[in-house]
């Protein structure tokens, strides 16, 4: 077959400046915030005209969330920074996402001169016509009813565009027709030869192994459409939604393999798109570019957003000691009572004390160089690599070591939670926890893939 290369990006969330993002409570809102909102259009140039003058593929796909919200200006901002990317002669292919509609114009919300209000929105129904020239509009199969569709990237590689952005009691999932709708799709895809290259918003793997545990965080029955995309012979799917950065790997009892390619927001650290080519039917090679600079008041963009997601970690944890129901509603915790006291007491200790002081009230090695480190700074790192991606904090490693040791010390009681996995399996925490702050699998970033064949790929 003839190779394929294509570019994957993901929740640009576009903001349209002119309908306000400043003032008082806009800054109150972005005090928990990870990713940008004024920003969103100009980082959103920067990455169009990147994609303009990128002449490694001329296809892109865009994993969702499109609009910061549902405004009916982002999409129309959006828009024209997607048809002038087709015009310099790129394919574009979307999928929407929960963020691109809303019910109700009160679910939409932006900062004006009188402060707080919500702006027109977008309805669901409308994302088709507003969109058709990016997708739909191209599309060899087509399910109106749940915004999917399968599209001809080459003559070789088929895109499944798979839209899940509807709930059931809280979770997004695929409802029974639209299951019948992929293996047929599939199966048709398979019959005519063709590799299959799936794409949806939602991730369906859990980015760290931590996320498995969150319920919000992961489809309904992710688990099982897992397995029923690998059993269909759907094996690489690309996603977004959770703007972290990671690649995982799941073999099914059949021995048929499913990877989810998750990539971080082009708005929000770590901001990067994928560069994709499909070698032959069976190998896929992934690289991950970094977005470029854009305009605003800094000298590092780099920077600028790691310092967004380092306020954000900060700001909850002060706040668990300063302005504790602040945090809590952050958090999603109701109630009031012993909660309450607990972690304005761990913020406390979070805020005050040293790596060394904690390793040597838990008699944990510590080594000199992070002695000092605040365990504020500790943990916000910790907690950044988790979204970032090839988590440092591994065996071997001075800060990685702390972090098995504390696991170690308080293992006899990670044993005795009864949680379940995702699988449905008993969690073991342990595991889950020394996995999600240390990388041990395949690269999150730069990584080729084996999809065909239900062998495992060994990685370093
Ligand atoms: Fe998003
Ligand atoms: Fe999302």
């Amino acid at each position: 077959m003839k190779q394929l290369k294509f570019y994957v990006m993901t929740d640009p969330h576009f903001f349209d400046t002119a309908s306000g993002c400043s003032g008082k409570e806009y800054e109150d809102f972005m005090h928990y915030e990870q990713k940008c909102f004024a920003e969103t259009e100009s980082i959103n140039k920067s990455v169009f005209e990147f994609l303009k003058k990128a002449d490694e593929a001329d296809i892109v796909l865009i994993a969702g969330d499109l609009a910061f919200n549902g405004e009916k200006k982002s999409h129309e901002g959006f828009l024209k920074l997607l048809y002038d990317l087709k015009s310099s002669g790129k394919k574009i292919y979307v999928v929407t996402a929960d963020h691109d509609f809303k019910w109700k114009r009160e679910d939409t919300f932006a900062f004006g001169e009188n402060g707080r209000y919500s702006p027109e929105h977008t309805e669901r129904n409308e994302l088709l016509t507003m969109y058709r020239d990016f997708g739909f509009g191209d599309a060899i199969a087509f399910d109106e009813e749940h915004l999917s569709y399968v599209a001809q990237l080459s003559d070789d590689v088929r895109l499944m565009a798979l839209n899940c952005d509807l709930k059931k009691d809280g979770k997004h999932y695929f409802f029974d027709e639209q299951l019948e709708w992929i293996k047929e799709q599939a199966k048709k895809a398979q019959e005519d030869n063709q590799t299959i290259v799936a794409m949806c918003h939602y991730p369906i793997l859990p980015g760290q192994p931590l996320f498995s545990l969150i319920s919000p965080i992961l489809i309904r029955d992710a688990y099982k459409f897992a397995t029923f995309l690998a059993d269909n012979g759907i094996h690489i799917i690309f996603t977004g939604h959770m703007h972290n950065q990671s690649i995982n790997e799941l073999v099914t009892e059949k021995g048929n393999k499913l990877y989810d390619i998750t990539t971080g927001s082009v708005i929000a650290d770590p901001a990067f798109i994928r560069h994709v080519s499909v070698l032959d039917e069976k190998t896929i090679d992934i690289k991950s570019i970094p977005t470029p600079d854009f305009e605003w008041d800094t000298d590092d963009c780099k920077k600028y957003l790691s310092d967004m997601f380092d306020r954000m970690i900060i700001n909850i944890i002060t706040d668990m000691r300063d302005d504790t129901e602040r945090a809590m509603r952050k958090l999603g915790i109701k109630d009031k009572g012993i909660t309450k006291k607990v972690l304005r007491i761990a913020g406390k200790f979070i805020c005050k004390v040293k790596v060394g002081t904690l390793a040597r009230l838990l008699f944990i090695k510590c080594d000199n160089s992070i002695k000092n480190m605040r365990a504020l700074d500790y943990a916000t790192d910790l907690v950044r690599g988790v979204f970032e991606g090839n988590q440092s904090y591994t065996e071997g490693t001075p800060k990685g070591d702390v972090w098995i040791n504390l696991l170690k010390r308080i293992n006899f009681i990670l044993k005795r939670i009864d949680v379940k996995g995702w699988d449905g399996k008993k969690a073991d925490l342990y595991h889950i926890l020394k996995h999600t702050a240390g990388n041990y699998e395949i690269d999150d970033y730069n990584a080729i893939l084996t999809i065909a064949d239900g062998s495992r790929t060994p990685y370093a």
